[in-house]
């Protein structure tokens, strides 16, 4: 059976649809929601990637202040333009995104090395944590802090239509804090991101029904 590069590991044909021009996959509401309940960030956010506002929004109804940037801003109407891997400043201190998958390591190395970063955050597939290049990088710059993979398997949009959802791989937030020392270990957290269920209220017996008297 043929396969296709899917972002650094391959694929069966057949099990995905096409890709979406620049990797446009939104991430969904609830996947930012819970990375905000497990870390908190000092300072300005800046989504680097930020597509159509997916994680911005989020960002931004906590209260936070964010810079959103994408390459192809003006065509999806949200944020300013800006090649990401083409910045020499900082837009601000801590830089989250779920990043174009076939980039994914170029936009890692790019977000250590500017000046002023102090934490980094991308939501990423769970698999391409084993790849060769990205371990590479997990050895030159310390591996994550915290590695939170949302549970039930996240289900991450697919192109401008809404409700069109790709759940091929689970995802995971990888999280650093640049100004702690260098890491040889990260800490693997399962986190539950559904709202917790209300209790089911007893179904009222119906009319007629139960024994005769
Ligand atoms: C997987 S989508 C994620 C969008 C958004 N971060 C979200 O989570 O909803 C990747 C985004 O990266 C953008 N992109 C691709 N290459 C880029 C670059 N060099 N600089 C900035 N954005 C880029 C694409 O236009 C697309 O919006």
């Amino acid at each position: 059976m043929s396969t296709k590069n899917f972002g650094g590991w391959q694929q069966k044909s057949g099990v995905h649809p096409e890709r979406v021009p620049d990797d446009l996959y939104p991430s969904p509401p609830e996947a930012t929601e819970c990375l905000l309940k497990h870390v908190r960030f000092n300072g300005a956010i800046w989504e680097c990637a930020s597509g159509l506002g997916h994680i911005s929004r989020v960002f931004l109804e906590a209260g936070y202040e964010v810079v959103s940037t994408d390459l192809r801003a003006a065509e999806y109407e949200y944020g300013e333009a800006g090649d990401f891997l083409a910045s020499t400043e900082t837009r601000a201190p801590n830089i989250v995104t779920n990043p174009p998958y076939k980039l994914m390591r170029e936009f890692w190395r790019k977000a250590f090395t500017l000046p002023g970063v102090e934490t980094v955050s991308f939501l990423v597939p769970v698999p391409s944590l084993s790849q060769v290049g990205v371990q590479k990088l997990f050895d030159e710059f310390g591996a994550p802090d915290q590695i939170l993979v949302p549970v039930p398997h996240l289900k991450i949009y697919m192109g401008r239509e809404r409700g069109t959802q790709t759940s091929l791989f689970a995802h995971c937030w990888v999280h650093w804090n640049l100004k702690e020392e260098k890491r040889s270990s990260s800490e693997f957290r399962l986190v539950n991101w559904r709202k917790p269920q209300e209790p089911k209220t007893p179904k009222a017996k119906k009319k007629g029904s139960g024994a005769a008297p």
